[in-house]
């Protein structure tokens, strides 16, 4: 991705922004997943770039990086490999000593792959772990993997008042997104149609 395209990027989160606001009655969710039929329809780049415009926004944004599978976040955001919340998850890191300040958000990176992080994610640590973010942050935002693949994207939208469902263009259609939304069960979904051409 180009400057350009990453500018581009970053000013339509502002109208991503109003478009949450208003789809819950005028405030912002507390929690929002970022979910999507396949890998790279662009979760890590949209988590990435609205955190970055919430936080321009003035808000203080968490953003985890939950997908313990093929973790992202650092990479995006040119960070080392160092400790991140598989670890914290497996008891050998704590909450305080993991991530970076991007921004004026705080990254919560994940950077050594889980063969198997469903019995991780779906836990009451990754749920009081949750919570301590929750009581520090405005917003968290959560980058998962694909849902087509594995169902991860399921267990960390429970997790979620919101759910942002990116659908790449030419790259999913909108009935396979919706036979893969029908998994998320009752929750409010919001479609970001990505790498569309203006
Ligand atoms: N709006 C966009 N415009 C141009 N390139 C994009 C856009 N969104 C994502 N990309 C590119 O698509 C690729 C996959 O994006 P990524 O965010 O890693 O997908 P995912 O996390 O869903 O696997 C990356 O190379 C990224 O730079
Ligand atoms: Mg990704």
């Amino acid at each position: 991705m180009d400057n350009k395209e990453a500018l581009l990027l970053f000013n339509k989160c502002y109208a991503l922004q109003a478009s949450l606001r208003s789809s819950l009655g005028g405030n912002l969710p507390k929690t929002i997943s970022v979910v999507s039929t396949y890998k790279g329809e662009g979760k890590t780049t949209i988590s990435a770039y609205l955190a970055l415009n919430l936080s321009k926004s003035g808000h203080k944004v968490a953003i985890i990086d939950s997908n313990l599978r093929s973790p992202g976040l650092h990479i995006f955001f040119k960070k080392p490999v160092g400790l991140g919340l598989s670890d914290v998850l497996l008891g050998k890191a704590e909450l305080k000593d993991i991530g970076y300040d991007i921004g004026g958000s705080h990254l919560f990176p994940n950077s050594s792959i889980v063969a198997d992080p469903i019995p991780l994610i779906d836990s009451n640590r990754m749920k009081d772990i949750i919570d301590e973010i929750k009581r520090q942050y405005d917003i968290v935002i959560f980058d998962t993997p694909a849902l087509h693949d594995f169902a991860d994207g399921m267990v960390i939208s429970n997790y979620s008042e919101y759910v942002i469902y990116v659908i790449g263009y030419g790259e999913s259609s909108k009935d396979e997104a919706r036979e893969c939304n029908k998994l998320l069960g009752n929750k409010n979904v919001g479609i970001v149609f990505n790498k569309v051409e203006d």
